[in-house]
């Protein structure tokens, strides 16, 4: 899983290697400070956006969808139980793979939501076999966009489509305090612009169909954290031992001015695999 490949073209030479930037968001999303930080789901807009997102893509039950960085389940859970779809959930995490496939079993999903470990630059899945990828608030975080968007494009069916809900940025307008691994992490510092993104899964071989802004998403995602770190700090919560809460507090106020000043924002897109 985690060999060593040569850095993507137009990775920066200095700053964290992409198997460091991996290894790091595995590591960070798969532990019990982001699950208390975070809640339910890691994304802003929450279970909402994903609602959206999954009507956006126009899900029908029966489909086999594969969600992307599947995180802690609770997005392939609710395709399954509102949908009606089957989901395999890929990520690079083993514990939060484990976590969301007893989450299955216990929701009685067991062999129509799975979970398993992989790579989303390499997904462990066969050559048009899904009518639908999602992956929320992920490709942010991945070193090598256009590997990640070609796996997007290569497992889906013809006339399949994919959706995307994610960070926007301005990279060159990032404060420099946030483009560091940490940052990389909290899914800014790897952020493009939504202008690349569309980019990525055109040159997949997609068609965008579909993009929107949810800015007001990550305005509330960003207020709820710094919300949680005070609650919780004053109580010292077990699961924040050893978390500067200062300093993350000072890197969630940044990020806040950055989404204020237009540097940042949230988008969803859709796009098509022609037939
Ligand atoms: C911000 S969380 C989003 C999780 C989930 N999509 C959600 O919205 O609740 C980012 C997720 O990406 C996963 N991840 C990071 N890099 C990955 C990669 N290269 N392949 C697969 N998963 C990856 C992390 O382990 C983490 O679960």
């Amino acid at each position: 899983m985690s060999e060593s490949r040569p850095a993507p073209s137009g990775w920066a030479t200095s700053g964290p290697s992409p198997e460091e930037v991996k290894a790091c968001c595995a590591a960070g999303y798969q532990s019990d400070a982001v699950a208390l930080i975070l809640g339910e789901s890691y994304h802003p807009g929450g279970t909402a956006l994903t609602r959206r997102l999954a009507q956006a893509l126009g899900l029908r039950p029966g489909e086999r969808i594969a969600d992307v960085a599947s995180g802690p389940g609770t997005t392939a859970l609710l395709l399954a139980a509102e949908f009606g779809v089957d989901v395999d959930g890929i990520d690079l995490a083993a514990a939060s793979v484990a976590a969301a496939n007893a989450r299955a079993a216990d929701a009685g999903f067991e062999g129509r939501v799975t979970f398993r470990l992989g790579d989303a630059e390499r997904l462990p899945l066969a050559h048009g076999s899904v009518d639908a990828v999602v992956c929320e608030c992920a490709l942010c975080t991945f070193p090598d966009k256009a590997a990640a968007a070609s796996e997007m494009a290569r497992v889906l069916k013809p006339g399949g489509r994919a959706g995307i809900t994610d960070v926007t940025l301005y990279p060159d307008r990032l404060d420099p305090q946030l483009a560091s691994l940490a940052g990389w992490v909290a899914c800014i510092a790897g952020a493009r612009p939504v202008t690349d993104y569309c980019h990525y899964l055109e040159r997949a071989g997609l068609q965008v169909t579909v993009t929107e802004a949810h800015d007001d998403a990550l305005a509330k995602m960003i207020e709820a954290v710094d919300a949680r770190l005070v609650a919780y700090g004053m109580i010292d919560a077990p699961a924040l031992a050893g978390v500067d809460i200062a300093a993350v507090r000072q890197k969630v106020a940044i990020a806040a001015r950055a989404l204020a000043d237009g540097v940042a924002g949230y988008s969803l897109l859709v796009a098509v695999k022609p037939r």
